[in-house]
């Protein structure tokens, strides 16, 4: 079992970090102890904001001593629970780590500490000519730590690939408080097992990223955006997987549904989108790349496949202002339902084909329970975010439903070859449905990588796995 923290404990966190830097009021742990998951809060007992990997690695190696749990903490922008404190002890919070160490334009490639913040680090490359695409909605708040942590994606994934993609090398510290490269500051690498993608993703579960080098690309310097809406939400998905059939790549493919638009609208004042009373869904599809030509020439091509899936008027951004107004909009739509109900998420994936079958899924699912839902996402990756709104639904409708529920839509993802989270994780909230998705013997092993980065079970506790494998003996 873990240690409740005691004065000694605090005096000897403080006399790492210094006492600026090591808090326990209540206050502000309650701060510490939330992300952007539903309402959930699960304080720590104490925040430390170390300054440097060597404080990192004192503070986990004696944490592993005395069987103290560690939660990570980023920016807190996360939607699976990653960073709530479940089991108190130390929120390890690493906000000091905020520096872009090194842009090497020369080789391409950017040197970040895990608190700088997405945006910024896309607009410092940006300035000198690079692009680092991975663009989750949060992207002006999250931090690259997070980021790392989740596996995020965002709109441009389905072109440029989600975080892994992007990640070279890490510098990690061990529960054991060893400091570890896991690879090289190489585009190629096969060299031994590749710890530096079982780190990516790995949410907080196997020691703590103090540094990465992270590759970057030349700036696509040209851009077109459309928005294609359409009178049934189903043909709206069915035109996806179409349109790279036809040959086309496109920088983004987002699907929304009505309300998401809707809610979108409503929450932030907006009016930039007219909605025709029969438009069920939109497409906003962006394609990007240096030259004007090709890209008039995919977007007659996605033209032509979307009218025969019975698209409506098109409406082309003409202007930098309508793209940004249209990008905003999107962006907020995860909020704007947030704000509407109290609501639960999930993440859902399927190989892009099967996307309008997933859709018709989950409505048929929310019939039978009497649930609404709002559906969007990034659809060229197959990646619905399925909203399920509880709105004026009896409280114990709610619980008593939902669960079971959940548990049949994540079935119809994976029986339809998907998975149960693309880009948000697993973490708190979705861990105990993980066996829809694992044999038991595939989550053994992966429980057994866990012990051997983290014996004494110390990081981020209580997450990823189902509950049963927390409260064994041995933890
Ligand atoms: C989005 C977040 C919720 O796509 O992933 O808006
Ligand atoms: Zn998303």
């Amino acid at each position: 079992m873990y240690q409740t923290l005691e004065e000694t404990h605090l005096r000897f966190f403080s006399s790492i970090v210094g006492g600026n830097h090591c808090f326990a009021d209540q206050e502000r742990c309650r701060e510490y102890g939330h992300d952007e998951t539903e309402d959930l809060v699960f304080p720590p007992q104490v925040v430390l904001r170390p300054g440097n990997a060597w404080d990192v690695g004192a503070i986990l190696k004696y944490c592993s001593e005395h069987s103290i749990p560690v939660t990570p903490l980023g920016a807190r922008t996360g939607l699976s629970g990653g960073a709530l404190s479940l089991q108190g002890g130390v929120g390890l919070s690493m906000e000091r780590f905020n520096t872009i160490v090194e842009i090497d334009e020369n080789n391409m490639q950017v040197i970040v500490e895990p608190a700088v913040i997405v945006q910024e680090l896309q607009e410092a490359v940006a300035a000198k000519g690079l692009y680092y695409a991975p663009d989750p909605a949060s992207r002006g708040t999250c931090w690259i730590g997070g980021n790392l942590a989740e596996n995020s994606g965002g709109p441009r994934a389905v072109k440029y690939g989600v975080t892994k993609d992007w990640v070279l090398n890490l510098e990690v510290v061990l529960p054991n408080g060893e400091i570890m490269q896991t690879g090289a500051n190489t585009l190629k690498n096969s060299t031994g097992y590749n710890l530096t993608q079982l780190f990516v993703g790995s949410e907080g579960t196997l020691g703590v990223i103090t540094k990465a080098t992270l590759k970057l690309i030349p700036l696509p310097t040209k851009n077109l955006l459309m928005l294609i809406p359409f009178d049934s939400a189903i043909n709206a998905c069915a035109a996806v997987a179409a349109i790279f059939k036809a040959g086309v790549t496109p920088s983004a493919m987002e699907f929304m549904e009505r309300d998401a638009i809707e809610l979108a609208m409503k929450f932030t004042g907006s009016n930039s989108i007219e909605l025709n009373s029969n438009t069920q869904a939109h497409l906003l599809v962006e394609v990007d790349g240096n030259l004007e030509e090709p890209l008039m020439n995919d977007c007659e091509r996605i033209m032509s496949v979307v009218e025969v899936h019975g698209a409506g008027e098109i409406l082309f951004a003409d202007s930098q202002a309508q793209k940004d107004a249209l990008w905003f909009l999107r962006r907020r739509v995860g909020e704007a339902v947030k704000a509407a109900s109290v609501y639960k998420e999930e993440d859902t994936v399927v190989p892009r084909f099967r996307l309008p079958e997933l859709l018709a899924g989950v409505k048929e699912i929310g019939g039978k329970y009497g649930f609404r839902s709002v559906c969007y996402g990034h659809a060229g990756d197959g990646n619905l975010h399925v909203n399920i709104l509880k709105g004026e639904l009896d409280e114990k409708v709610w619980n008593d439903s939902l669960p079971i529920a959940i548990k049949e839509i994540f079935e119809l993802t994976v029986g339809l070859g998907g998975t149960l989270s693309g880009e948000h994780g697993i973490g708190h909230v979705q861990k105990n449905y993980m066996d829809i998705a694992f044999t038991e013997s595939t989550l053994q092993l992966m429980w057994g990588l866990k012990k051997v980065f983290d014996p004494q079970l110390i990081m981020n506790p209580g997450k990823v796995f189902p509950d049963r494998y927390w409260t064994k003996s041995e933890c």
